[in-house]
Formats: C-alpha cells, structure tokens, sequence
C-alpha cells in the first residue's frame, strides 16, 4: 500500500487537480469535499487506493469521524493538502461577523485544527509534508476580500510558525500562493470579459492559469525535492505580483 496524501477541497479545481497528479505520482489519496457526487466521480478517474468522504471540513467530530474511516485503509500518512476554501466576497462596509467567522473558518481555522490532528501521522510517515493553498491576496489586498484576504495571510503565518514546531518531526509546512487561476471558484469574475482580460494584459506569461499549474507546484512541494524547504510560500501567478498585483 502506497502512502497516501489527504485533500480537502479535493471535488474541485484546485483541490481536484492536486488529487489527480498525486495519484499520478502513485500516492494513494484521502479526498474530502462536501460535494459528494464530483469525489465520487474522483475516484473512477484514478488508480490507486482512495477513500472519499463528503461532509463540512470546519465539523471538527465529522472529521475524527472521517479521520478514522481513513486510518483504518491508509496506515501511511504523508501529506496533507488544504485545498477547501471559499472565497467570501463581502467588503468591510458590509461587514457580518456571520460571514467573517464562516471564512475564517474554512480557509484557516480548519488548517490549523488539521494541522493538529494529523501532525502524528504525518510525522510517523517520517517524511510528512503539508501545503496550504493560500492565494496572493495573502500579500495584497482586495476590497471586497477583507475576510478572504486575512485568511490567507493567516495560513502564511501559520506555516511558519506550525512549520518551526514540526521540523523538530521532519514535517514540512508550506503554502502555494496562486493568482488568477480558472477554477469554479473565479469563473464568476472570468465571466466578466473586462476582468480576464485585465488580468491576462497583467500577467507576464499572458494568461489565466489553471489547476494543473498550481498542482504541479504542490507536487513538488509535497515531494522530497523540496526536502530543504519549510515555513515559507511559493508564488504561482504567471508573474502577476511580479509588476505589482491585480
Ligand atoms: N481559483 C483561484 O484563482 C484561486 C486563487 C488563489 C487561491 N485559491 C484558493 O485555492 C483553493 C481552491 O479553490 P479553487 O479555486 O479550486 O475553488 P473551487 O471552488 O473549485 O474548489 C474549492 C472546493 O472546496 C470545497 N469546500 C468549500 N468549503 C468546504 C467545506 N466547508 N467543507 C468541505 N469542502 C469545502 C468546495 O466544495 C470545492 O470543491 C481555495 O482555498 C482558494 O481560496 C484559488
């Protein structure tokens, strides 16, 4: 039995494209989403071992729950993916503390909470890596992103300083900072032909990029050619923040 890497988020962009290029890498996978039907049709797509669960990621007894079910047939334990987030577009003129916490809550808290939970495993594997997807609106703002804006600058915090705490175990924690990339998530604002082509005329490598670009670059991190790379961020934005943002 191959060792096997959890995803949340792993129905979807981002999330599903990493779940596709580790079992391409021959991981076996652990895939959590709270969409049932695209995980299941995961995991017709792939050859190795995967066990799916859809629930809400944030339900913390869903996840021992869950965590569980996934022990019992993935003894090994490598790494571990934080893809689930939303993007919760509500700016501070508007400002709910519903909304705020339920962004939070998602994007970063559970990271955490997971980071918790499954530091044992990872560190039994004895070569456990973990990779937050944190955006680069973790380093620039967006006026209607206050909320998403702190949580991914909070993961970027939080791989530095969960990273320092496991080294001492061999687990590496790190973050992907992906730009505009064509996933569920952004199509709403791809929609809009102004707002592509805006970002496509700011992007150096012109144009938007897509899930396998920033599940490559959490395949090497997740891999042990980044064995010396720990606490830090990965940029994955066709060179956007490169002339200065969005
Ligand atoms: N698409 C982009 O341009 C972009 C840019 C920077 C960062 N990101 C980040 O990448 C990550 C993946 O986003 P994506 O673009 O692939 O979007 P996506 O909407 O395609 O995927 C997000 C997935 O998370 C799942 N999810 C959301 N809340 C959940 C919950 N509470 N429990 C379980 N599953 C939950 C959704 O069902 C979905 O499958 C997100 O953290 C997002 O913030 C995306």
């Amino acid at each position: 039995m191959a060792p096997a890497i959890l995803i949340t988020g792993a129905a979807s962009g981002i999330g599903r494209a990493s779940a596709l290029a580790a079992a391409r890498a021959g991981y076996d996978l652990i895939a959590w989403d709270i969409q049932e039907e695209p995980l299941a049709e995961l995991a017709t797509r792939v050859d190795v071992a995967v066990t799916t669960a859809s629930f809400d990621v944030t339900d913390g007894d869903a996840r021992r729950r869950a965590l569980d079910v996934a022990r019992s047939s993935h003894p090994v334990i490598e790494g571990f993916v934080h893809a689930a987030g939303v993007s919760g577009a509500e700016p501070i003129s508007a400002f709910t503390a519903e909304s705020w916490a339920r962004t939070i809550d998602i994007n970063l808290t559970t990271a955490a909470a997971m980071t918790h939970e499954l530091s044992d495993d990872l560190a039994a594997s004895g070569r456990g890596s973990i990779v937050y997807i944190s955006s680069v609106e973790g380093w620039f703002g967006h006026e209607w992103l206050p909320a998403y804006c702190s949580s991914k600058a909070g993961l970027l915090g939080l791989a530095r300083a969960a990273g320092m705490e496991l080294a001492k175990r061999n687990v590496r924690v790190n973050c992907v900072c992906p730009g505009a990339i064509e996933t569920p998530m952004l199509q709403p604002l791809l929609d809009f032909a102004e707002f592509t082509e805006r970002t496509i005329s700011r992007t150096p490598l012109g144009r938007i990029g897509q899930p396998d670009d920033v599940a490559d670059v959490i395949m090497f991190l997740l891999s042990d050619q980044s064995r010396f790379v720990t606490g830090t961020s990965l940029i994955v934005d066709g060179g956007l923040t490169s002339i200065g943002g969005i």
